[in-house]
Formats: structure tokens, C-alpha cells, sequence
């Protein structure tokens, strides 16, 4: 089967491949298997096209629809990088409430002059409230971390969990409610947008938003507002326009900007690549998929 993949992707399993080639997604005949990461696919590129295996659990970006429509199977990596997720999302859950990198750069500037850095006061973590909007595989792994500090567990979701970790309330009331909120819900045209200027304007003064998610979840021009007036802090590892980060942003000590990096662990990587390669393998040889994306 003639596969071709976007990059080469990390990891000894990518070395299993057969007839792979590594280029860009320019117009092909012969390939039958695409490996993209959340790159959009224009399947009239690829008259043969069977598989598109998406490096990444999130495949907004794909064009499914299209796909499906086409008769296309779709795969992607749930699962492996809920661990990683989850760590960077308390890294920055951490990194904002005590000030670690302002507190960094402080130090660099050599603006720490006296023996405790007075007048510099953070928030802690233990004992705040923490909103969890999406409570599915990566929202419960952050849950799970977040017990550790003591803290009181909301989380909103379209479909209710009872045997959930965390206490159930409805979107606008849980932002009313915390003081840190993590989104976790996965972009789809009912999430795209579904923090507007009118529920960021619920979050309390001195909440702290972290999006680890998808950037277009949020209303980008409307947080930009929020985070320069100072009224809430924010961690930020996506954004609507990636890789461009909102110029206002960049000089803000109230928010902690990284650049995608949730799923971007050694192990995480290697873990996505193997799933990758196995749906790959199963369709070559007539078994099923492994990970397919539910329709
Ligand atoms: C990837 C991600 O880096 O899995 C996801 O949904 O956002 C990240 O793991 C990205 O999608 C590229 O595949």
C-alpha cells in the first residue's frame, strides 16, 4: 500500500512503515494511506486515497465529512497523550497561579533586590476551585492530578457523568464558580466559540483560564481583551491563528504562552506514532482499525 506521510514521524514504529514517503500534500494518483497531523486533507487530491491516520487525538482540521463521504476510514491516537496533557496542563495551572515565569523573569532582570521577593504574592492552588470544561479522557487525568492539591472539582459537559470525579454544573455556572478553568472538550462546530465575550465576562476577577484544547474554542479577540485589562491570568498553549500568538500577549506577566505543547513528550510522541503505524499495518492487511474515528 502506498503510504505517504506528512513528516517523518517520531518513533522506532515509523521505521515498520513499508512503501512510505515522506513530502508535502500535493496531488498523487498512487497514494492509498495519508499520515497527517490534523492537516486538512483535500481528498479530490488523492483519487486512490483509503486511510487517512491522524497523528493527534483531535482531527478538526481533517475535513472528515469529506472523507466519510468518500468512502475515506479515519484514524487517530486517543488515549497515550492523556498523561502528557494533563502534566502541562497543571504545569500550567501551577506556572500561572505562582507566578514562575514572571517570577523568572524578574530574576533574569536582576529585579530581585531584596532577600524575599516582598510585595510579590501569588495564589495557591490548594483549596481553589477548579472548573473542568470536557471530563473525557484527558478532563478526568487532570482531575485525578488535581485531587492531589486539595482542591474542590467542577466540570461542565453536554453529556452529564454521574460516576464523574467532580461535581456537575452547568457551563456559565461553573465559570461563575472557579477560580482556575481548564478546557478539555474537543473543537467541533458546537464548542468552536463556545467561550464568547459574554461567558469570559462570568469568569471571576482574578481567575485563571487554561486552554490546552483547541485556541478557536475560545473567543481569542475577547480573552486578548480580558488578559490586557489584568482582570483574569490565563495559560496558553493554543491559539485560533497558530503558530501566530496575538501580539498583545507577548509582554502580558499575567499569562504563560506555550507553543502547542500537550502532547509533546518523548513518550507521548513515540506512544501517537505506534497507533499511527498500526492502523496503517491493520488496513494493509484487511483487519480492523484500531483507533477509528467514531462517525
Ligand atoms: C498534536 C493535538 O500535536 O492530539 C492532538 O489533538 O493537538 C496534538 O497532540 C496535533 O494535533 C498535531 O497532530
Amino acid at each position: 500500500m502506498k503510504v505517504l506521510a506528512t513528516r517523518r514521524y517520531p518513533g522506532p514504529a515509523f521505521e515498520e512503515l513499508g512503501d512510505v514517503e515522506v513530502a508535502p500534500l500535493a496531488a498523487r494518483e498512487d497514494v492509498e494511506a495519508l499520515i497527517v497531523a490534523n492537516e486538512p486533507v483535500d481528498a479530490a487530491l488523492f483519487p486512490s486515497l483509503r486511510l487517512v491516520a491522524n497523528f493527534g487525538v483531535g482531527y478538526d482540521r481533517l475535513g472528515v465529512e469529506e472523507l466519510r463521504r468518500r468512502g475515506v476510514a479515519v484514524t487517530n491516537t486517543p488515549g497515550v497523550l492523556d498523561a502528557a496533557t494533563a502534566d502541562l496542563t497543571l504545569a500550567l495551572i501551577l506556572a500561572v497561579r505562582r507566578c514562575v515565569v514572571e517570577g523568572d523573569r524578574r530574576v533574569r532582570a536582576g529585579e530581585w533586590t531584596g532577600s524575599w521577593a516582598d510585595g510579590f504574592l501569588a495564589e495557591e492552588l490548594t483549596g481553589s476551585t477548579l472548573g473542568i470544561v470536557g471530563l473525557g479522557r484527558i478532563g478526568q487525568a487532570v482531575a485525578r492530578r488535581a485531587a492531589g492539591f486539595d482542591v474542590r472539582l467542577l466540570y461542565a459537559q453536554r453529556r452529564r457523568n454521574d460516576a464523574a470525579l467532580a461535581d456537575y454544573r452547568e457551563l456559565d455556572e461553573l465559570l461563575a464558580e472557579s477560580d482556575i478553568v481548564t478546557i478539555h472538550a474537543p473543537l467541533t462546530p458546537e464548542t468552536r466559540g463556545l467561550l464568547d465575550t459574554r461567558r469570559l465576562s462570568l469568569l471571576r476577577d482574578g481567575a485563571c483560564l487554561v486552554n490546552t484544547a483547541r485556541g478557536e474554542i475560545v473567543d481569542e479577540e475577547a480573552l486578548v481583551a480580558e488578559l490586557v485589562s489584568g482582570r483574569i491570568s490565563a495559560g496558553l498553549d493554543v491559539f485560533a491563528h497558530e503558530p501566530n500568538v496575538p501580539d498583545e500577549l507577548v509582554s502580558l506577566p499575567n499569562v504563560v504562552l506555550t507553543p502547542h505543547l500537550g502532547s509533546a513528550t518523548r513518550q507521548a510522541r513515540e506512544a501517537m506514532t505506534r497507533i499511527v503505524v498500526d492502523n496503517v499495518l491493520a488496513y494493509e492487511r484487511g483487519q480492523e482499525l484500531l483507533t477509528p474515528v467514531a462517525g
